[in-house]
């Protein structure tokens, strides 16, 4: 296991991904694009295990949430009355003599352009503007005309296409509150200290939902969500000494918060917010109703009318993926050699089997080791290598996260059994190659928890 006087490094997990085609860094063949990423063939897949084990915690499994898919570009009058015209801003102060921009409320945490052991603002050169507030939004134009009026924004949260159709849903999902509206989609930000991988990018991939409640059950409800995904993420393997709630003080909240807590992991960088569950109040039903004209409200069958109180957890799947992917990372010495692990919950692992014949070139292991994979792959996300050494395929799998791997050898011509071999513990046993697909099949549903927990 990882030496743990050795702290991984961010870079570690960069070039992991970068090796192993989960994640590039986008437009690189024209020098980039300031913290945007794109994901190659395993950090998709990873984003889609995470994507349907999220919709089916929060959706599926549930009788009180339904699923919504809004547009990305919304009547801009939704942003005036959601306050991010006005308020979705963060202070930012220019540097004069170097010319970087930093976050007037974060510059503890940067570093001069020039002395880059320095704060900005501690050398007698440092020439700092007064703080501004500086909109996240993307500006865009909507029609052929360029004015005023063809103003748009790129959405920064999912959230606001869920308030505006309250209504649509209420009424014809037939549900009453406490309910939920769930959605899962591109969110950008025009962020102003980028850096820091996918922690924090212009793009991301949001999945928020918003349950609606009686104003009086509003504080049980959050304290029910914060528990409920507290637990999403330890049952997916994260390990507990990672993972905390913590609640903002009053001067850390969002324009529309009334409570918030941040479920924080402790990412290479430090803890940091993974997940936020705020207490929105009726801020949004009641200022879209205001600016809009339409009641976003529950009227009881006898009559009593409300506003409901939201209760939202909002999570992007690109803070999950790099959690996962900084939890999982371990290296260790096997023998005299030393291997790289991704220790991955096999739900969240990008490929689940590894198909391998032992001798490519044998004819009876290639076209056994070829069946077992066409019958797997109906089902699974499994992968047939057959090239090179065995140890260097196992070693490939391995630094994906694919939790185990079917080797098709000479025993196999005998008496038509495989070796299975466990990514974490190394174990190998044998089972009948028919049985592979119902063993697969067990081992995805049993639970899993990392080996490097303490
Ligand atoms: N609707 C509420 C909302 O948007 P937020 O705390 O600003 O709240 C929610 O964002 C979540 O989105 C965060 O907890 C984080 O997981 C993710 N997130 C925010 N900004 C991000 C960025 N620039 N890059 C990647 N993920 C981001």
């Amino acid at each position: 296991m990882a030496d743990t006087a050795t702290p991984l490094t961010m870079d570690t997990i960069v070039s992991l991904c970068r090796r192993r085609g989960f994640v590039f860094p986008s437009s690189e063949i024209y020098g980039g694009i300031g913290s945007t990423y794109d994901y190659g063939h395993y950090g998709v897949l990873t984003k889609n295990n995470i994507r349907s084990l999220w919709f089916r915690s929060m959706v599926q499994e549930r009788d009180d949430v339904v699923a919504l898919d809004s547009a990305i570009i919304l009547n801009p009058r939704v942003w005036e009355a959601s306050g991010h015209v006005a308020g979705f801003t963060d202070p930012l102060v220019d540097c004069k003599t170097c010319k970087l921009r930093f976050r007037a409320d974060q510059l503890e945490h940067a570093s001069c352009g020039k002395r880059p052991s320095k704060r900005p603002g501690d050398t007698s050169d440092c020439d700092l503007t007064e703080p501004r507030q500086f909109n996240l939004m993307f500006e865009t134009q909507v029609g052929a005309l360029r004015d005023a009026s063809s103003t748009a924004y790129l959405r920064p949260e999912t959230a606001q296409g869920i308030f505006i159709n309250f209504k649509n849903v209420a009424q014809l999902a037939r549900r009453k509150p406490p309910f939920g509206i769930a959605q899962v989609g591109k969110a950008f930000r025009n962020e102003i200290t980028p850096g820091n991988f996918l922690f924090r990018q212009r793009e991301f991939e949001l999945m928020e939902m918003e349950f609606f409640v009686p104003p009086d059950d509003a504080e049980e409800w959050h304290r029910y969500w914060i528990d409920a995904r507290r637990s999403w993420y330890l049952e997916l393997g994260l390990r507990e000494e990672n993972l905390r709630a913590r609640a903002h003080g009053a001067g850390e909240l969002s324009h529309y918060s009334s409570a918030t807590s941040d479920l924080e992991y402790q990412y290479p960088i430090g803890w940091q917010e993974l997940e936020g569950i705020a207490n929105r109040g009726d801020f949004d039903l009641t200022q879209h109703t205001r600016e809009s004209g339409t009641k976003l409200e529950w009227v009881e069958q006898d009559g009593t009318r409300y506003t409901p109180h939201v209760i939202e957890p909002a999570v992007s799947i690109d803070r999950i993926m790099l959690a996962f992917l900084c939890d999982a990372y371990d290296e260790e010495v096997v023998g005299d050699r030393e291997r790289v692990v991704l220790r991955l919950h096999p739900l969240v692992a990008p490929v689940k089997a590894a198909i391998l014949p032992l001798i490519a070139k044998d004819e009876g292991m290639a076209t056994r080791a070829r069946a077992l994979y066409e019958e797997l792959r109906r089902y699974h996300v499994v992968e047939h290598d057959e090239g090179g050494q065995i140890g260097r395929r196992y070693r490939r799998q391995d630094e994906i996260g694919t939790p185990w791997a079917f080797t098709v050898d000479e025993q196999t011509l005998e008496d038509e059994t495989v070796t299975v071999r466990d990514r974490d513990s190394l174990a190998q046993e044998r089972l009948p190659i028919a049985g592979v697909r119902a063993w697969l099949d067990d081992a995805l549903a049993r639970d899993w928890r990392s080996p490097q927990s303490r």
